[in-house]
């Protein structure tokens, strides 16, 4: 049984708009927060962070979704990689894994969830961290994902609100994620067709490890590239850091099949509403139309976009490529302006 074939929507391209989901969190009051809450969801950040003490901070972070790849090993793996990295995107070092499952009893074998639950588990322990159980239901649709609980020094942590006029900006991988997997949906590509695509969607965002306590003090802001697209991720940052980021188009790492894939019009309802919630705050007119449907592709388990010291970009670069090839900077970070990011 080919796995997106049983679901209408996948991945990250199935989540809630940003819009509708902002207009439903401002009716519902929240309880004041703790002395200790770092780090809340006010500036769409990648998880919640807790203080526990001067050295330690938990961070807390859930994701799961509905299949967007066919074998169910890949997709847990990538469901997997997709929920750690918002850990990651924090500065952290994830410790904990939980099950989220929901699974049709009566029309999915038993063997699928197993192969669902050995892609996860072998990219938690790729992740040094420990499965420590979880909750499943009977449902209509597989869906499945983890809640990452992980550590993080509390002066030490990553947010998408200290980036520094100056600062490069480092994408670690290429995008494109969204449109090549409607292709698949579509049954108009094979996994076969696209194995680097799973392979980059299933790889941890675990570029702290292989960076220098130096190179780790030099980021200033980070974030996943998820749901809401290069565009809309980027637009968080910059709104929360109250800058400007300047993005140089040709620069950006893109899957080879992705424009294919946007000229066919493989397109996700994210495609659209990625679009909507940037539109006043992104610049995009001197983009061709496939590079502007581009910067909106929902992307599952995307790269880190990290704003770094210029300083240390190059090094950062060089520090990373063995992990992620397609690393690259891809524009800077300048003083605020009219739009929250220009896409040049
Ligand atoms: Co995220
Ligand atoms: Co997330």
């Amino acid at each position: 049984m080919a796995l997106t074939q049983t679901v209408q929507k996948g991945g990250c391209a199935a989540k809630v708009s940003a819009a509708e989901l902002r207009h439903i969190l401002s009716q519902v009051q929240f309880p004041k927060p703790h002395r200790e809450l770092l780090v809340d969801g006010r500036y769409f950040d990648d998880a919640g962070v807790y203080k526990i003490n001067e050295s330690i901070a938990l961070v807390q972070t859930l994701d799961f979704f509905t299949p967007i790849l066919d074998s169910p090993r890949y997709f847990g793996a990538v469901a997997a990689a997709n929920a750690l990295s918002d850990v990651y995107a924090m500065g952290g070092r994830p410790k904990t894994a939980m099950g989220i499952l929901a699974f049709p009893l009566a029309t999915m074998s038993s063997d699928t969830i197993v192969e669902v639950m050995q892609g996860a588990s072998d990219v938690v322990a790729e992740a040094g961290a420990n499965f420590v159980g979880g909750h499943s239901i009977d449902d209509d649709t597989l869906k499945f994902g983890l809640s990452v609980t992980g550590f993080v020094h509390p002066e030490k942590i990553w947010t998408n609100a200290g980036a520094k006029v100056g600062d490069h900006l480092i994408l670690t991988k290429p995008i494109g994620t969204g449109t090549i997997t409607a292709g698949l949906k579509r049954q108009e590509l094979k996994e076969n067709d696209m194995l680097d695509v799973i392979q980059s969607m299933s790889q941890l965002n675990n570029a702290i490890d292989f960076l220098s306590d130096d190179q780790i003090n030099a980021v200033h802001a980070a974030t996943d590239i998820t749901g809401f697209g290069l565009s809309g991720h980027s637009m968080q940052l910059a709104k929360a850091s109250q800058v400007t980021l300047k993005i140089e188009s040709e620069k950006i790492p893109v899957f080879k099949l992705a424009f294919n894939c946007l000229e066919k019009k493989f397109l996700t309802k994210a495609h659209r509403s990625n679009a909507d919630y940037t539109n006043e705050s992104v610049q995009s007119d001197r983009l061709s139309i496939l590079f502007k449907s581009l910067i909106h592709d929902p992307q599952t388990s995307g790269g880190l976009l990290l704003a770094v010291d210029p300083l240390y970009s190059p090094d950062f670069i060089r520090a990373l490529k063995n992990r992620f090839q397609s690393v690259a900077v891809i524009g800077c970070v300048v003083e605020l302006e009219q739009k929250s990011v220009i896409f040049e």
